[in-house]
């Protein structure tokens, strides 16, 4: 039995209420939050807006944890120094959104920052086999891309087990994250769970993050 990494919890800010984004960072991180998720979306890889770059910058000034941008847009390489200037720790692309994929992961990490990369609920594991070793994580996309709040998919999951036999790394799991999910997503040999309504919907986001680290 190989050893169990750590847990990570990154509530995801796309459920924050994004009028008081400070306090709501400031609430993340006194419940626990190893790292925060941020959700850019452009309308065109999914249906729904987002942020920019310029919201991540004031989001660092708010932050201590690292700050993690998900980029759910088309042509991410064209975009990924500006959010590795507006301060995102880790910058995790979408497989489907990219030709070479190699060439975003070194210009990502030539800027200092991670490199992730997430795979849509049907996407196989086929289309990252030959760059999982070169990334800092490993992303499972639990729901369609696009919306908080969505009820989570058993079948994606499934990959997760495929995935850990391939790569030793992070293995993080988003969308439809709960205490009963997120425990499924752990056994198959998840170790970053995202969630955003479950975390920010709660009134003691600190005991359900205490108790996700420990499942
Ligand atoms: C969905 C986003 C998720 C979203 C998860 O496209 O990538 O990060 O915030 O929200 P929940 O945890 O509510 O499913
Ligand atoms: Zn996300």
């Amino acid at each position: 039995m190989e050893k169990k990494l750590k847990i990570k919890i990154a509530p995801s800010l796309l459920s924050a209420d994004f009028s008081c984004l400070g306090a709501e960072i400031k609430k993340a991180e006194a419940a626990g939050a190893d790292m925060l998720h941020v959700d850019v979306m452009d309308g065109h890889f999914v249906d729904n807006i987002t942020l920019g770059p310029v919201v991540v910058k004031g989001m660092r000034k708010a932050a201590r944890v690292p700050l993690i941008s998900h980029l759910m847009i088309e042509n991410p390489e064209k975009y990924v120094e500006s959010f590795a200037q507006a301060g995102s720790d880790m910058i995790i692309f979408h497989i489907e959104a990219i030709k070479n994929a190699e060439a975003i992961i070194k210009k990502i990490h030539s800027l200092g920052k991670k490199a992730g990369v997430s795979i849509r609920p049907k996407t196989p594991i086929k289309t990252i086999e030959n760059i999982v070793n070169l990334l800092d994580e490993v992303l499972v996309m639990t729901v369609e891309p696009g919306f908080g709040g969505q009820k989570f998919m058993t079948e994606p999951a499934e990959k997760i087990s495929e995935i850990r036999k391939i790569y030793k790394g992070d293995i993080g799991v988003d969308g439809g994250i709960n205490l009963e999910t997120a425990k499924l997503v752990i056994d198959k040999g998840a170790n970053v769970l995202i969630a955003g309504s479950f975390l920010f919907g709660s009134n003691d986001m600190k005991s359900l993050i205490e108790k996700l680290k420990v499942l």
